[in-house]
């Protein structure tokens, strides 16, 4: 296990980050993947791949539940941290017609949380390692056409977010990446969806690996194409 390198995937129970523990594990790699209930994805996972997969509970809007997890994996070292949870609430609302709880879960699970994960984990990752948080096309102002735009401004909340945290971390030589995978058939991207899970999360996985070593701020897309912000 100690020559293996190391995945933390926050938020793994299904989607996007359950497949991203399925392909870090193909690719020989120890897994951590959080879930905050049961995920009978991530149990037949481990029936697949046993000790190379760990299974964490942890819900990132409570934050005790986040440093509890940190303390748990105090001892461990990571070459990448996948903050991959998040939710899309009354994506076709406006700001009128939402109730203001949902806009606020957005906010909290999609912003705030993710960036609470970030700075409590960041020092576990390896000097050389990857930090990444799985952002959206929907996040960039400067290429936004108002679709979805309670959900989008969440994203946005999120890359801000990430921004100042490297403008606080400037000399930090690990990668900080935004990733955006897609639009891809899940329960949150829905089957209308352009992507099957299988044409985003290789190539996003691809592209994270390749950001290792490189360090700085980068908004991309699974192809490693830089967003505009
Ligand atoms: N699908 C797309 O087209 C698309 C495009 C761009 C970006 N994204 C982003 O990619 C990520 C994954 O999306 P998806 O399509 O896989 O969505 P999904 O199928 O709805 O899965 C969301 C995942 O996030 C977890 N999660 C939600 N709230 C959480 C919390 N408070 N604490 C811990 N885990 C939590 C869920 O866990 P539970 O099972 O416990 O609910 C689930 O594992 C999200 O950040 C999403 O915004 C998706």
């Amino acid at each position: 296990m100690s020559n293996k390198s190391t995945a933390l995937v926050i938020g793994a129970s299904r989607g996007l980050g359950l497949a991203l523990a399925e392909e870090y594990l193909t690719r020989g790699w120890q897994v951590i993947a959080t879930t905050r209930g049961h995920s009978e994805g991530l149990d037949k996972l481990r029936q697949r791949f046993g000790v190379s997969l760990e299974i964490e509970q942890v819900d990132i809007i409570d934050l005790s539940s986040v440093r509890a997890l940190r303390g748990r994996l105090d001892a461990r070292e990571l070459d990448t941290l996948f903050v991959n949870a998040g939710i899309c609430k009354a994506n076709e609302l406006t700001p009128l017609q939402v109730a203001e709880k949902d806009y606020l879960d957005m906010l909290l699970t999609n912003a705030l949380s993710p960036m609470r994960v970030i700075e409590l984990f960041h020092d576990r990752v390896k000097v050389d390692g990857v930090v990444a948080t799985m952002s959206s096309e929907l996040g960039s102002i400067a290429d936004s056409t108002g679709f979805w735009e309670l959900y989008s401004s969440s994203k946005a909340a999120l890359n801000m977010l990430m921004k100042s945290f490297h403008a606080r971390h400037v000399e930090d030589t690990r990668a900080l990446l935004l990733v955006a995978p897609g639009w891809v058939r899940t329960d949150m991207g829905s089957q209308d969806a352009l992507l099957d899970v299988s044409e985003s999360i290789p190539l996003v996985v691809d592209v994270v690996n390749r950001n290792a070593g490189v360090p700085g701020l980068r908004f991309i897309n699974r192809h490693g194409d830089e967003l505009p912000w």
